[in-house]
């Protein structure tokens, strides 16, 4: 996070997420939260924006991908920005709309779109899908045609490119099962112009998340290209390309790519097609711009590991368990004194609720505040209250201020829907 520093606070150096020291919040809210930057969130938005302007790019939507975080007050940064949203599901369509986002620049994405879903969107003004397979294609048609609209239609193809990120979060191989195999597009849209209550509106991919060179992108957006210039060989009106989300962030010590770079090459492949660009990302908007506090309740040592038993777990932040994923440990007081290796584990009653392997402390003790880093994005959207534990608060620091923007509920709040 770029407004996170270490600040001479009321004892020592502690942390601070733009001017407000975390150890005040803990205070205020009690442990395990999350917090997030508003200024992070605005400059990583304005850096796709500044990149687009930068490359001369004027025809060009960038579509908040709000599974990363769905937040409202996050969304309704973002929203009142200019971002549209990439949605994969009715409720993010729900949230997107009341976070401000104008319905038009809603693109309905995902995998299992259900009639009520697609029923929903088209009622809410929703115009876009990005289609995934030929039943979903009839589908669509059958719903569309019944409400007497009009839907616009991308087909969201598979390029069989290895994104060269994780297994589990790669999307765009061959096996994968996410949208058509890029052979059988140029059949599927002849099948597509015939039905009316489809508009023939684009091509969409997304390779996968956390992606950190171009190289990947550049071959898949090559694929994509081709597609379109064939498509329109055949006739077919092709006026938008899609090309998702899946740019990398810092974790550990990856190079990540720059955007300007990511938008450069987007430039590259477009500049002679007339196209509207649309690009989904969710992780760059909002990974960086989020840290996850915790608090320690106790040590415990054992022959083969020494342990610092948090109070955040697997249900707060599942990437780790998920993936294997990274998130860099910080003290939130700044310490001296002796150096040993733990692993910091949840309370979870899984082998899996390891949010941190092998990282280096010093003289770690009961109370004392972590916090881990690049945590807004797949953080608080994935998290869920097992073994009863309830879902953590949020808190958005703007400047000087703080704001509960989730609460903690109590017990009897987790019980109400049952
Ligand atoms: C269709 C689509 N677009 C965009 C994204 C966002 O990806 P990322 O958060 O890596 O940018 C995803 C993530 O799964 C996705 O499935």
């Amino acid at each position: 996070m770029k407004h996170l520093s270490y600040k001479h606070g009321q004892n020592r150096d502690e942390i601070f997420v733009e001017n407000v020291a975390i150890s005040a919040i803990a205070k205020s809210v009690g442990t395990p939260f999350y917090c997030y930057s508003k200024k992070t969130l605005i400059e990583n938005f304005q850096n796709f924006s500044d990149a687009f302007l930068q490359n001369k790019i004027s025809d060009y939507k960038i579509c908040y991908a709000i599974k990363a975080n769905f937040n409202i007050h996050l969304v309704k940064i973002l929203t009142s920005l200019g971002a549209g949203i990439d949605a994969v599901s009715a409720g993010e369509i729900f949230r997107g709309i009341r976070a401000g986002c104008d319905p038009k620049k809603i693109v309905f994405a995902g995998v299992g779109k259900t009639r009520e879903e697609i029923e929903y969107a088209l009622k809410n003004g929703v115009e876009e899908f990005s289609v995934e397979s030929v039943a979903e294609m009839f589908l669509l048609n059958e719903v569309a045609v019944d409400l007497k609209k009009v839907a616009k239609f991308s087909l969201r193809v598979n390029p069989n490119v290895d994104a060269k990120t994780h297994d589990k979060i790669s999307t765009g191989r061959k096996g994968d099962k996410f949208g058509v195999d890029i052979e059988d597009a140029e059949e599927i849209y002849a099948k597509a112009a015939k039905l009316s209550g489809l508009e023939i509106h684009g091509i969409a991919m997304h390779i996968g998340s956390q992606i950190t060179t171009l190289e990947p992108f550049e071959l898949a957006f090559k694929k994509l290209r081709e597609l379109c210039l064939q498509l329109r060989k055949n006739g077919q009106k092709i006026s938008a390309l899609d090309f998702g989300g899946g740019i990398g962030i810092l974790y550990k010590n990856e190079n990540t790519l720059l955007i300007h770079d990511y938008v450069k090459l987007l430039k590259k492949i477009t500049e002679d097609l007339n196209v509207k660009i649309t690009i989904a990302p969710g992780r760059a908007m909002v990974g960086s711009a989020g840290i996850l506090a915790t608090k320690v309740i106790f040590l415990k040592e054992t022959e083969q590991k020494n342990f610092v038993i948090i109070d955040a777990a697997m249900n707060d932040l599942m990437r780790p368990g998920l993936y294997d994923s990274y998130h860099e440990v910080l003290p939130v007081t700044k310490k001296f004194g002796e150096k040993a290796v733990y692993d910091l584990v949840g309370p979870v009653c899984e082998s899996t609720d390891v949010l941190a392997k092998e990282r280096v402390l010093i003289n770690p003790k009961s109370d004392d505040l972590f916090i881990f880093c690049s945590a807004g994005a797949y953080g608080s959207s994935m998290s869920n209250e097992y073994n009863c534990r309830p879902m953590i608060p949020e808190i958005l620091v703007d400047g000087d201020e703080f704001q509960v923007i989730r609460k903690r509920p109590s017990f009897e709040e987790m019980l109400r829907l049952e």
